[in-house]
């Protein structure tokens, strides 16, 4: 769960600051089911707020709502749906690490509390650890130089003015990481059970929960 700097324009009741143990989803458990991993759409982005507001006691801003719906992260945001119900999220970042490769940063992944140990988080997960298995490339936007002088516009033979597509540069994914609220147990083991590690703790890491320290759990890909 990443911390947002900038608070939301609605405020919320927050949800609960602790996660206690719980045990499989009684009846649901019992349900034929259908687990599917769907892309964000500028029509569906409403539930992910919605989700996210139930999930994590922290708000996030516009802003992480605006990047989820980049089509650089479209394979790393998704929606997790059971039985065509959104019940939970994952949303990530790439964040470059030198020239040529690129962290992947778990923002959030949740999934709300009547839908637990269905195997959903372990959906949204594993679609992540595909998009970053180790020898794959992802393709991102090349940085645009804001000094450099705007290209000319190119026209078309009907004089109509042509959309240039971005240029795109190809990244090796190095390692997947997260933050997770120092004594939420529940979220390392199902991490762990990903083989992600304990990399380190971070003091004062969160600014409005109780602890406020984080375990960066990591996981190297190359
Ligand atoms: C952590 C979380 C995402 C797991 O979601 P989930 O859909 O229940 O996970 P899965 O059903 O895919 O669980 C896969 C495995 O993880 C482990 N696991 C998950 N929850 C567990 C728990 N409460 N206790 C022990 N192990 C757990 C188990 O090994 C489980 O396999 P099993 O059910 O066959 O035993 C969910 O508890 C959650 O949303 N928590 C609140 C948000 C949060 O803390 N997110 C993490 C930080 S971003």
């Amino acid at each position: 769960m990443a911390n947002s700097s900038s608070s939301s324009a609605i405020q919320y009741q927050p949800p609960p600051m602790s996660y206690g143990p719980r045990h499989p989803a009684p009846v649901r458990s019992q349900l034929p089911k259908r687990i599917d991993v769907a892309d964000l759409t500028p029509n569906n982005l409403g539930q992910l707020r919605k989700l996210n507001t139930v999930l994590f006691p922290i708000p996030y801003s516009e802003r992480f709502y605006k990047d989820a719906l980049s089509p650089d992260v479209a394979s790393i945001c998704k929606l997790g749906l059971f039985n065509d119900i959104a019940v939970g999220n994952v949303c990530c970042r790439f964040e470059p690490v030198g020239e040529s490769s690129v962290k992947v940063y778990i923002m959030t992944l949740g999934v709300l509390a009547p839908y637990r140990r269905l195997g959903v988080a372990s959906a949204l997960l594993s679609h992540i650890l595909k998009v970053a298995e180790p020898g794959s490339k992802v393709s991102l936007r090349a940085p645009v130089d804001p000094n450099a002088p705007a290209p000319k516009p190119k026209k078309g033979k009907d004089g109509k003015e042509i959309k240039e597509e971005p240029k795109m540069i190809e990244k090796v994914v190095d390692s997947i990481y997260l933050h997770v609220q120092t004594g939420n147990e529940e979220a390392k083991l199902f991490y762990s059970k990903f083989g992600f590690h304990v990399a380190g703790e971070v003091d004062n890491y969160y600014r409005r929960i109780q602890p406020s320290s984080a375990w960066v759990l990591e996981k190297k890909v190359a």
